[in-house]
C-alpha cells in the first residue's frame, strides 16, 4: 500500500490543469450501456474508480479502452447483466449500471453497494424511480434483482431526507430515456454532473428537458446512438486545489476550472480572506497571511459541497478563530476529524456539527487515510505542517484524484510517494 511523505511547510505557486470530473465520468460510462454503437468519452480522468467501473462494465459486455485522455466504450455482447459483489463492494457508484441495464436489456442483477466510511449509503430512491417506471424490483442474497418487459413513463418524486439523490436522479433519468412515454422527475438533483450526464444522453438522441433544475422531463425514444463527448472539469479537484493554495498562503492558477460550478467554495475562501480571480477558464487563488474563520454548512448543489467539507476543515484548523462546520448531506462524514486532531487540530464534534478552533500550527505526524476526501484533507494539512507528515493508505486518494501528488509537486510541494 502506497503512502505519501510530505515535507512542510510549503507555499503552493504556479499553474496546474484540472482533470475531468470523476462524478460525471462514472455515470456517463454506465450510460454507454444504453447506446447502439461505440462512444468516445474525452477528458476521462485516470482514476482507480474509473478502472473499477471499467472492469464491471467489461463483465457486462461493454468494453472500455483507454486512448490518452479518451475512453472508447463499445458494447460487444449483452448476455450477462449481473454486476458481482466483489467489484461493486469496491465502489458504491457501481449502482449506476442498474438503470441502463434495465432499460436496455429488461433485466439487471446488481450487488447492493457496501457500507461506506462516510455513513449509510441507501439506494431506496434509486429503486423508487425504477419501480415507478414499471420495474419489478426485489432484494435477494445481497443483490438488487430488477426486471421489466417494458418501462413506461411516470411521475417520480425523488426528494429524500437529505435533499435529492445525485445518482438516484441519474438512475431514473437513464432508465426513462428508453421508457414508453413521458417521465417527470420532481426534486431531481441539480449537480453539474447530473446536467453533464443529461448532455451526454441528449447527444445520444435522448429527449430530456430541465436537467440541472429540480424538474426534469424525459420523453422516451426507441434507441440511442453512441457519440463522442467531453466530460466537464472536476469541480471537487479544483476546489481542493483552491483550498490548498489559500491555506498554504500560495498563489495558484487553475487551468480549465469551471468557476460557475464553484460559487459556494469561492464564497467560503473569500470569507476567510483568500482572493479568487477569474479569467475565462482560469481561476487564480491567493492566500494572504493568516486566514480567518467561517461557518460552513454542506447542502446539495448549489450549496456548499459535502465533498469539500474535509478539505475546508483542514484549512479552518489553521485559520484564526472558531468556525462551525455542519454536515447536512452525510451527517457522519467526519472520519478526518480524528486524524486532524492527531496533528494538533482543535475540533469538537457533536453529531453533524463540528467546532474548529484554529491553532498556530499543526504538527507533522503519520496519519491514516480513510475515505477519498478525508485523505485529501490530510495531504493539505501536511502541506502546512513543519516537518514530515506521512499519509498512509493513499489508495483512497488514487480513487478520486488524478496524480494529485504530481500536481502538488509541480506547484512546489515536497511530496514523495513511497510504494510498499
Ligand atoms: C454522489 O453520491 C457523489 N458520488 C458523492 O461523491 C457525493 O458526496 C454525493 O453525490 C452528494 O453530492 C458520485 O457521484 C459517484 P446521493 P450519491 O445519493 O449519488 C441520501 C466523492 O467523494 N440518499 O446524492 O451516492 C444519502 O444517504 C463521492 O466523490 C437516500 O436517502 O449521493 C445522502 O445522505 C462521495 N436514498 C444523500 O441522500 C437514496 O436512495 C445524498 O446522497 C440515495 C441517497
Amino acid at each position: 500500500m502506497d503512502r505519501l511523505a510530505i515535507e512542510g511547510p510549503t507555499k503552493l505557486e504556479g499553474r496546474i490543469g484540472v482533470s475531468g470530473a470523476k462524478n460525471a465520468a462514472l455515470p456517463i460510462m454506465a450510460a454507454c450501456l444504453l447506446g447502439d454503437g461505440p462512444s468516445r468519452l474525452l477528458g476521462v480522468p485516470r482514476l482507480n474508480d474509473v478502472e473499477t467501473l471499467g472492469v464491471i462494465l467489461g463483465g457486462l459486455g461493454l468494453y472500455c479502452s483507454r486512448d490518452g485522455d479518451a475512453l472508447d466504450c463499445k458494447v460487444v455482447d449483452e448476455k450477462n447483466s449481473t454486476a458481482p459483489y466483489d467489484h461493486v463492494r469496491k465502489m458504491r457508484a457501481s449502482i449506476c449500471v442498474l438503470g441502463p441495464l434495465l432499460a436496455r436489456r429488461g433485466e439487471a442483477q446488481v450487488s447492493l453497494p457496501g457500507g461506506c466510511v462516510i455513513g449509510p449509503r441507501p439506494i431506496d430512491l434509486h429503486l423508487k424511480g425504477l419501480k415507478a417506471l414499471g420495474a419489478e424490483v426485489k432484494i435477494e442474497h445481497g443483490y438488487v434483482m430488477a426486471r421489466a418487459k417494458e418501462l413506461r413513463g411516470a411521475r417520480i418524486y425523488l426528494g429524500g431526507p437529505h435533499g435529492s439523490s445525485v445518482l438516484g436522479t441519474a438512475t431514473a433519468m437513464m432508465a426513462a430515456t428508453l421508457a414508453k412515454g413521458r417521465t417527470v422527475i420532481e426534486h431531481a438533483a441539480v449537480e453539474p454532473e447530473v446536467e453533464d450526464l443529461a448532455g451526454f444522453l441528449i447527444a445520444m438522441g435522448a429527449k430530456i428537458e430541465g436537467a440541472g433544475s429540480h424538474r426534469v422531463v424525459i420523453e422516451g425514444v426507441d434507441s440511442l446512438q453512441g457519440v463522442e463527448y467531453r466530460i466537464i472539469p472536476d469541480r471537487i479537484e479544483a476546489g481542493t486545489l483552491m483550498v490548498a493554495a489559500a491555506m498554504t498562503g500560495g498563489d495558484v492558477t487553475l487551468e480549465g476550472a469551471r468557476i460557475q460550478h464553484l460559487d459556494a467554495v469561492t464564497d467560503c475562501l473569500e470569507a476567510v480572506g483568500a482572493t479568487v480571480e477569474v479569467a475565462e477558464d482560469d481561476v487564480r487563488v491567493r492566500g494572504s497571511g493568516r486566514l480567518g474563520p467561517v461557518d460552513v454548512t454542506t447542502l446539495p448543489y448549489p450549496g456548499f459541497p459535502t465533498d469539500m467539507q474535509a478539505q475546508v476543515m483542514a484549512m479552518l484548523s489553521v485559520s484564526d478563530g472558531a468556525s462551525v462546520v455542519t454536515e447536512r448531506v452525510y451527517p457522519e462524514r467526519f472520519m478526518h476529524v480524528g486524524e486532524l486532531k492527531r496533528m494538533g487540530a482543535e475540533i469538537k464534534q457533536d453529531g453533524p456539527t463540528a467546532v474548529v478552533t484554529g491553532v498556530e500550527e499543526l504538527s507533522a505526524a503519520p496519519v491514516m487515510a480513510s475515505d477519498l476526501r478525508a485523505s485529501a484533507a490530510l495531504v493539505l494539512a501536511g502541506l502546512v505542517c513543519k516537518g514530515r507528515t506521512e499519509v498512509l493508505r493513499v489508495y483512497h486518494l488514487d480513487r478520486g484524484y488524478e496524480k494529485l501528488d504530481e500536481k502538488l509537486r509541480s506547484l512546489g510541494a515536497r511530496v514523495e510517494r513511497i510504494s510498499e
